[in-house]
């Protein structure tokens, strides 16, 4: 009864200027092992359940990236999307789709484009996960343990016990920088992996009790059709659901939310100075994964084609990135800026 929902629709803009609109990060092969992010997470999860019950949600303008890189996968397992509408909407789509195959399906949804290090211990923590949900309806997360006051990702509070399961007392999604501080000082708060484990019914009774307008969409639908005739109708299912995240929809709203400590080493690979700290380096700190030549540099990033000869020389804490028709110097940590250069190189061409 096991399912799996790879959320993989998002456009990672912190990886400019290799994760582009067109081949967005978790298409990219940014850890250097040869595979994709997408793909590495597939892999990762046919040891969890069947390729047959593993689903990929995504923009419909990724279908053709997808079933190049999972072939495994039938069309019916690449649900598109026909708007980008945040992780809620994806959610529900699968979890309607998947109760059509299966009404006591227990799903694992998970992003597609993280670092997951002792993955035997991942996977150990996502099979007590599941087992958990086919006996209750907890919707459960995985927490990490946080080592700064990031802003990007959603904290958690929760109630003390013994039990490995922890019930959740607050979940923040994304919180100010002042708050972060005290969430991570206070040292009661996990981070949220974004990695989700409930059986389908319970998470179909969450939508309809937090998001209602959006379960009624889906519920008219999906049961009764094909893949074409599913399709056009979820042209016109998007066409009506708002913008938002689950973790604001659901998961910050929801009193049955529980938490997992997940012991494994996890990275969101969130931007350029996330992939630079887990990635093998050279005497100097540098992450090198170009044709390069490199003197009297320290803590860099260089990426570039193998085609290229890109030379440095006495910079400290930049990301020298060529790609395409781009070529990006800057501060390795300054992911703000991100956006503006995305936004600004779109008027630029
Ligand atoms: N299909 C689809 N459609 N996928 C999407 C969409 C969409 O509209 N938007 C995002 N995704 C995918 C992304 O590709 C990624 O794999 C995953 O869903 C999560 O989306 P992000 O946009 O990366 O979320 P986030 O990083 O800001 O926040 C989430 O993850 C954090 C941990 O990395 C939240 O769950 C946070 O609470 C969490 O801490
Ligand atoms: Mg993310």
């Amino acid at each position: 009864n096991y399912y799996v929902v790879i959320m993989a629709g998002g456009i990672g803009s912190r990886f400019w200027p290799y994760s582009r609109d067109k081949f967005p990060k978790q298409f990219l092969d940014v850890l250097g092992t040869g595979t994709s992010l997408l793909r590495m997470t597939y892999e990762r999860f046919l040891q969890v359940c069947p390729s047959e019950n593993i689903y990929v949600v995504t923009s419909k303008n990724y279908e053709e990236l997808v079933s190049e890189q999972l072939p495994e996968l039938s069309r019916d397992q690449i649900l598109c999307e026909p708007y980008r509408r945040n992780t809620a909407p994806c959610v529900a789509y699968a979890s309607y789709k998947i109760r059509k195959q299966n009404p006591d399906a227990i799903t694992v949804v998970t992003p597609s484009d993280h670092a997951i290090f002792k993955e035997d211990v991942f996977i150990a923590a996502i099979k007590d996960a599941l087992a958990e949900g086919a006996r209750s309806d907890k919707l459960i997360t995985l927490g990490i343990k946080p080592t700064r006051p990031e802003t990007g990702y959603g904290y958690i509070q929760y109630l003390p016990g013994d039990e490995e399961l922890k019930k959740v007392k607050t979940f923040t999604e994304k919180p100010a920088y002042e708050l972060a501080v005290k969430f991570f000082e206070s040292g009661e708060f996990l981070w949220n992996a974004g990695i989700f484990i409930w059986s389908v019914k319970s998470i179909i009774k969450s939508f309809e009790t937090f998001l209602p307008d959006m379960a009624e969409v889906f519920e008219e639908g999906i049961e009764n059709y094909s893949t074409d005739q599913e399709r056009l109708f979820i042209n016109q299912a998007y066409a009506q659901c708002k913008n938002i995240s689950i973790d604001y929809g659901i998961m910050e709203k929801s009193q049955n939310v529980y938490v997992k400590l997940g012991e494994f080493a996890w990275s969101d690979l969130g931007s350029w100075g996330s992939l630079h700290e887990i990635r093998e380096k050279d005497e100097n700190q540098n992450v090198v994964d170009a044709n390069a030549l490199v003197y009297d540099s320290e803590n860099c990033v260089v990426m570039g084609p193998k085609n290229k000869l890109i030379v440095v020389q006495g910079l400290k804490n930049c990301l020298v990135a060529q790609c395409d028709n781009v070529i990006l110097i800057c501060d390795k940590d300054n992911e703000k800026q991100f956006r503006t250069f995305v936004a600004d190189a779109k008027d630029k061409k």
